[in-house]
């Protein structure tokens, strides 16, 4: 017997939890890297556009399929399917999204695990402890171990009172400290330059180099699209809520969230040039992104004393309370379609999961840096599109129209006469596919 599936107690709670899963490193740490390497503003009004125009049909697409099926992605595909062919392509992906999922909570577990021990270190140093706790492999395995069995805490409590209930503890702690940090950040000797640098376009860099590839690759790394996270998270949500909204809060919340987190970084990395910190090498590239978060920031708190210790310390912890809401999304990938497909129940699906991942997430750290990159770009280049465009597919040419409607009207009793109606099937069923095929292939090629 398959275990019963939980739902969202309520709107607010879908929100946060979907907006958690949609805001984690990707926002704070990758947009704001981005937006640095290609040229400040105009990143950033392409990121925003790309949002709307990409994302959001594709998130609606997850969302939808999910609570039409209120399965995992296996059987919600399965669901859509009109053929054994199609049939049997839906245990393949949905067993990829499995993979997809795992594979990005191995990496993203790891670097998760660096922040937490940076977190940890700033602390005890406040006290005057100073440990070196982040140095070699051995304290990376035990952070990412820690990271990892917080995030099976939550995941194994359920849907309403772990995820849930967490995401609405974390997401407004998370939200607190990054204004409070955006305050002071703003507030030092150099801020102002990188206010400009964020805020002016400089509009002749939107064509250069793969910017829009960049912010395709970003927005749907963003979003938490193509892995499944938003089929699942959608499978929970109740009949009467009306999805295109709640979609559009998800992407809302996850863009602003991205432009806060901007806000902090480019004009912190202003000021940190201000005080003597080098940001850009001796060709103007900006340093790494792993650099600006590991290098530039710790240097920048290094300069400014006691408060630079404090302010390193909160800053670290709103990149795990960040991650930890992002990681529970992903495993809960695993776990749902674990027990629900092989009935065993959601503790034995959790356990099992955790332990597959963690040892990959171990392999990552003791094999260094060829075999993480590796994982990176085969979940977030090859996965992730991928998987994005079967969604599409099965949305748009599988899934027979009258009831998709139905589905929609869930919530939305008018939306048939709605723009929404008029525009969104066909746009996931022709436009979409042809614009995840275009990010893909350029990303092979590039
Ligand atoms: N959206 C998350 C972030 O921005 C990452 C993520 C990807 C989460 C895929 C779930 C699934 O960090």
């Amino acid at each position: 017997m398959a275990a019963s599936r939980g739902e969202f107690s309520s709107r607010m709670g879908f929100i946060l939890a979907a907006a958690g899963s949609a805001v984690g490193l990707g926002n704070i740490w990758g947009f704001p890297s981005q937006v640095a390497a290609n040229g400040g503003a105009a990143f950033v009004l392409v990121y925003l556009l790309l949002a709307f125009l990409i994302a959001y049909p594709v998130l609606m697409t997850e969302l939808a399929i999910g609570r039409f099926a209120k399965a995992n992605t296996l059987a919600a595909l399965e669901k859509l399917s009109r053929g054994p062919i199609s049939r049997r392509a839906s245990y393949l992906f949905g067993y990829l999204g499995v993979v997809v999922a795992g594979l990005i909570l191995s990496f993203y577990g790891v670097i998760a695990g660096l922040m937490l021990g940076q977190c940890l270190e700033s602390l005890l140093s406040l006290f005057g402890i100073e440990t070196g706790l982040l140095s070699g492999t051995g304290a990376s395995t035990f952070f990412t171990l820690l990271f990892m069995a917080l995030t099976f805490a939550i995941v194994m409590r359920g849907v309403s009172s772990g995820i849930e209930a967490w995401s609405r503890r974390l997401m407004p702690m998370l939200i607190v400290l990054l204004l409070l940090l955006i305050a002071i950040v703003v507030s030092q000797a150099g801020a102002q330059q990188g206010l400009k640098a964020y805020l002016l376009p400089d509009f002749s860099k939107i064509w250069q180099g793969d910017l829009l590839l960049s912010a395709m690759g970003q927005v749907f790394f963003s979003l938490s699209l193509g892995v499944g996270t938003m089929l699942i998270y959608g499978s929970y949500v109740k009949q009467k809520e009306s999805l295109p909204k709640l979609g559009a809060w998800v992407t809302l919340v996850d863009v602003a969230i991205a432009f806060l987190a901007g806000l902090l970084i480019i004009p912190a990395m202003y000021v940190a040039m201000n005080n003597g910190v080098q940001i850009y090498d001796s060709q103007g590239e900006l340093l790494a992104s792993s650099q600006l978060v590991f290098v530039v920031l710790p240097e920048l708190f290094a300069s400014l004393g006691v408060f630079g210790i404090v302010l390193s310390s909160l800053f670290f912890a709103m990149l795990v309370l960040a991650s930890l809401t992002s990681s529970i999304s992903m495993l809960e990938v695993p776990v749902a379609t674990l027990s629900e497909q092989s009935g065993c129940s959601r503790r034995q699906a959790a356990i099992l999961s955790l332990l597959v991942i963690a040892s990959v997430s171990l392999l990552l750290i003791w094999q260094g840096d060829v075999l993480f990159g590796l994982a990176v770009s085969a979940s977030t280049e090859f996965g992730q599109p991928l998987m994005g465009l079967v969604f599409c597919i099965y949305l748009g040419w599988l899934w027979q129209r009258h009831l998709l409607l139905s589905e929609l009207q869930k919530g939305s009793p008018n939306i048939a006469n709605s723009a929404f109606w008029r525009c969104w099937p066909n746009y996931v069923k022709y436009v979409c596919p042809l614009i995840i095929l275009t990010i893909f292939f350029s990303s092979i090629a590039a």
